[in-house]
């Protein structure tokens, strides 16, 4: 649009509501998006050495702000998905087309996902999660044995979960963006701990070695909000 025609667009704008309105409507769905990047609870770097820099901010940066804006682009023209929430979305998965399911899982997972992880500080599961690990597993090793087990057994993109179900922890793992929330994952619960086994959360450092990864992962646990979730998994 020239600059002149633009003038008299707005002075016809100005002169009646019915232009008005829709210039408004436009500049409000762009300014607020339905759904946005969550603020990361820590510098880029601060899970170094175990999870670099240049990974998170490729992750976080790149692959998790394009799960937002995509989700934003394919809720648009679906009616079912449209002005719901998050977990809204997850909890029907299954019905609704792939761009909505798939990149509400990115986001939610990815949301997840950051704050279940915290710079090495020498931390150490809780003792609500020690419990449920002796109860299910008969010892920490035995829990990361077979979580690192799950996450090298998900062929291609996942994640690996820790999920409480009646009151009891096992060990999940999901293709692609999918959870352990969404009417279609074959064990359903609520996520307590997930890792990322997709290659672009380690394979700039890692290469190909993703056991190397799942093993680096326990050093940077944020084992405070594992306990956290714990108390909040009563009662669902
Ligand atoms: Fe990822």
């Amino acid at each position: 649009m020239n600059k002149r025609r633009s003038f008299l667009k707005r002075m016809a704008a100005a002169s009646t509501l019915a232009v008005v309105a829709p210039d408004i409507s436009i500049w409000a769905q762009n300014a607020t998006p339905a759904f946005s990047l969550p603020v990361l609870p820590y510098p880029t770097d601060a899970l170094e050495p175990f999870i670099d820099k240049m990974t998170m901010e490729i992750h976080y940066g790149k692959h998790h702000k394009a799960y937002v804006d995509n989700l934003n682009k394919a809720i648009v023209d679906n009616d079912k998905a449209k002005d719901r929430n998050l977990d809204f979305l997850i909890s029907i998965a299954g019905q609704l087309p792939p761009a909505v399911r798939n990149n509400a899982g990115g986001h939610y997972n990815h949301s997840l996902f950051w704050t279940l992880l915290a710079p090495a500080k020498g931390q150490q599961p809780g003792s609500k999660f020690m419990e449920m690990v002796n109860a299910s597993f008969g010892s920490l090793d035995k829990f990361k044995e077979e979580f690192a087990k799950a996450g090298m057994q998900r062929f291609g993109s996942g994640w690996v979960w820790a999920i409480i179900k009646n009151n009891k922890l096992l060990i999940s793992s999901t293709p692609n963006q999918d959870n352990p929330l969404m009417d279609v994952a074959e064990s359903k619960g609520y996520p307590i701990l997930a890792l990322d086994v997709w290659e672009h959360a380690y394979y700039l450092k890692y290469q190909n070695l993703r056991a190397d990864y799942i093993k680096a992962f326990w050093n940077v646990v944020n084992w405070n909000e594992v306990e956290k979730r714990i108390i909040s998994s009563q009662g669902k």
